[in-house]
């Protein structure tokens, strides 16, 4: 139980990634504190927790905006002394192709996708060095250092920049002791993939990965934690892939990678 008495902070904390990290945090212990846009799931969350004897704090924010963030640490979280985790999860998907993205959808992707992840960060480093956990985990993307499959430009672009933010954190950081990483997920069955994929785009996406499945929320929770904990007291600036081996695939499926070696 390595989160005992820890205060683990969350965006995107109603759905996903983030929801099943609030989750195996507060069953080990944490106390979580849930960012979101979404009021109705907060709302939902805060019942649910309640009913495990979980202890959550549901704040509403758009972190989009640097503003909305300032108000939900300087209001939100006045009562919050520390935060020993903080895991930077919101995300919207874009669509866009490359030709064909406009502006707006460009500024909105890398609002939410980069930018708020470096504004939680920055007005969150005094909290995080209050704490002793002193931990904070991005999650990025394979997209980052790929092309997205189910996102447009703006999407990859914003993913990529977050890995030059974890890199450039982690560095400045880690002479308060704060630890900055980032996880890499491939494809999760989650509301945000099940939005745009239909059943068959669904078997397809399984098919191309080496172990044959999609990733569950809970497998990216884990490395999360993982990163997050003091089991990772050495491991700072770098990223974890969690694909399922999706980053070896060649392009040859391995049907024809044997039946050329027979
Ligand atoms: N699902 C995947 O296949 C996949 C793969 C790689 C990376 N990711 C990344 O994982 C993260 C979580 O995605 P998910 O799949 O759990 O999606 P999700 O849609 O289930 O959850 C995203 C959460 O972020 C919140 N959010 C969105 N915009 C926000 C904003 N402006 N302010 C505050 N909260 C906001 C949403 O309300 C939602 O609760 C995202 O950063 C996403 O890019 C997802």
């Amino acid at each position: 139980m390595d989160y005992i008495g820890w205060t683990v902070a969350i965006t995107g904390a109603a759905s996903g990634i983030g929801y099943a990290t609030a989750e195996a945090a507060a069953r080990q212990g944490a106390r979580i504190v849930a960012l979101d846009r979404d009021a109705g799931a907060l709302a939902g969350m805060r019942e649910r927790f309640a009913a495990k004897g979980w202890n959550v704090v549901p704040i509403e924010v758009d972190i989009a905006s640097e503003a909305s963030i300032r108000t939900a640490i300087e209001e939100g979280m006045a009562s919050i002394e520390r935060v020993d985790l903080l895991v930077n999860s919101a995300g919207i998907i874009s669509r866009g192709l490359f030709e064909t993205t406009g502006g707006e959808e460009w500024q909105r992707v890398l609002a939410v996708n980069l930018s708020g992840s470096f504004f939680c960060l920055q007005q969150m480093v005094p909290l995080l060095k209050a704490g002793s956990g002193r931990a904070v985990v991005n999650v990025a993307s394979l997209a980052a250092k790929r092309v997205s499959y189910t996102g447009g430009v703006s999407y990859t672009a914003a993913k990529a920049g977050m890995l030059g933010l974890t890199r450039h954190a982690a560095f400045e950081l880690a002479h308060e002791g704060i630890r900055v990483n980032a996880v890499c997920p491939g494809p999760v069955l989650t509301a945000m993939t099940q939005s745009v994929i239909g059943d068959e785009e669904r078997r397809k996406v399984a098919a191309m990965v080496p172990l044959g499945d999609w990733m569950s929320p809970e497998d990216i929770a884990a490395s999360i934690l993982f990163l997050g904990s003091p089991a990772a007291r050495m491991i700072t600036g770098t990223t974890l892939d969690i694909d399922g081996g999706l980053s070896l695939v060649t392009g040859s499926s391995f049907e024809s990678y044997r039946s050329a070696r027979q």
